[in-house]
């Protein structure tokens, strides 16, 4: 692993790291980048090859599809077979930003993007180092997020080293990504879009512009989006303790029946307090950072060796059903 780093006061200068990078892809090679929303590992979405070693370094099923990250417009046309009406306005209202959209693909898109599907999902993420890494490298870039599967997202470039070191990867440190989340994911290839991932653009902000979507796929078992989104079936964004929701005014309830545990509460309550040694207190000032630093959270606490950790119940609105949801696959039984 080679890892540079980009600090925000040379984001403008930092040129000549985008174009080794840039480089890299163009090779053929692995690199780790900063987008928005997590951490992706990229490689040339058009070379086939090159999109194997993704799935060789994360341990990725490949029966997962990857998303593929576009810096305008233009790259869109050749990687779909049509942009259905309802896409232009989406387009329009979200990107660059976390949603990505699920169309019909185009010739172009090897199978190991897609997992052999007809779909492709596309975003265009909103990171100017995403996006100048994309214009430079002169291709579309397939990323998922840069964790060993089955691990919580990265957010921080840490987090990338702690799990894919042993990889020959270009990695780009810049600090911590602002989302916290990964983005949201549309599937516009049918009539009526289906809502399979929530994430960076809300549901309210969706339905705002296109009107009523359907949601009921993102449950956790819903067989149908399952087949649609083969990645929802796998363990996701796990930490190694137990991972228990609720209300703030049920946690020291919950809290005396694990005497001795070394527990970690997220919440809300700024003024929660405790004086007991193995219980550590995680104060948020809002919702939207909680989902910035959730997975962080939750990957200091395998260091630390928590045994449980209490997440405050948030209501499903704006960003709080994406962390809800996270929240939920990361509480599955091991
Ligand atoms: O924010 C993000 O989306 C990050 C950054 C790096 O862009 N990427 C990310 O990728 O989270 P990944 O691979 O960790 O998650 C992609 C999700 C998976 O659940 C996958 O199954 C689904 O998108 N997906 C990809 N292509 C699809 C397709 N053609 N149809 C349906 N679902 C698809
Ligand atoms: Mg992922």
């Amino acid at each position: 692993m080679k890892r540079v780093s980009i600090t925000e006061q040379d984001i403008g200068s930092a040129d000549s790291i985008i174009k080794e990078a840039a480089e890299w892809i163009r090779r053929g090679e692995l690199v780790a980048f900063p987008t928005e929303t997590v951490y992706g590992l990229g490689a040339n979405a058009l070379d086939d090859s090159a999109v194997q070693k993704i799935f060789v370094a994360k341990g990725r099923p490949s029966d997962n599809p990857l998303i593929v990250h576009i810096a305008h417009q233009d790259q869109l046309l050749s990687l779909v077979a049509d942009i259905p009406p309802v896409a232009q306005q989406l387009i329009t209202a979200f990107w660059p930003g976390p949603l990505t959209l699920v169309f019909h693909k185009s010739h172009l898109v090897p199978d190991s993007v897609t997992a052999g599907g007809q779909t492709v999902a596309i975003r265009m993420p909103d990171h100017p180092i995403a996006q100048q890494l994309i214009k430079k490298s002169g291709v579309p870039i397939a990323a998922p997020s840069a964790n060993s599967s089955g691990r919580p997202s990265p957010t921080q470039a840490e987090h990338v080293q702690q799990d894919l070191k042993e990889n020959n990867i270009f990695l780009i440190d810049a600090g911590s990504t602002q989302v916290g989340l990964e983005s949201t994911v549309l599937d516009i290839s049918e009539s009526t879009p289906v809502l399979l991932r929530s994430g960076g653009v809300s549901l309210e902000e969706i339905e705002n512009v296109i009107g009523k979507i359907v949601t009921s796929t993102e449950t956790l078992t819903n067989q149908a989006s399952i087949a649609k989104s083969p990645g929802l079936k796998y363990r996701h964004y796990a930490p190694k303790a137990k991972v228990l929701i609720a209300e703030a005014k049920d946690f020291l309830e919950i809290i005396s029946k694990y005497p001795e545990k070394k527990i970690a509460c997220i919440t809300l309550q700024r003024d929660m307090l405790s004086k007991e040694k193995n219980i550590s207190i995680v104060p948020m000032h809002s919702v939207a950072e909680m989902a910035q630093h959730l997975f962080s959270i939750f990957r200091e606490c395998d260091e630390k060796g928590t045994e449980i950790i209490l997440v405050e119940s948030v209501p499903p609105i704006g960003i709080g059903r994406a962390l809800m949801n996270r929240v939920e696959r990361a509480s599955q039984p091991h």
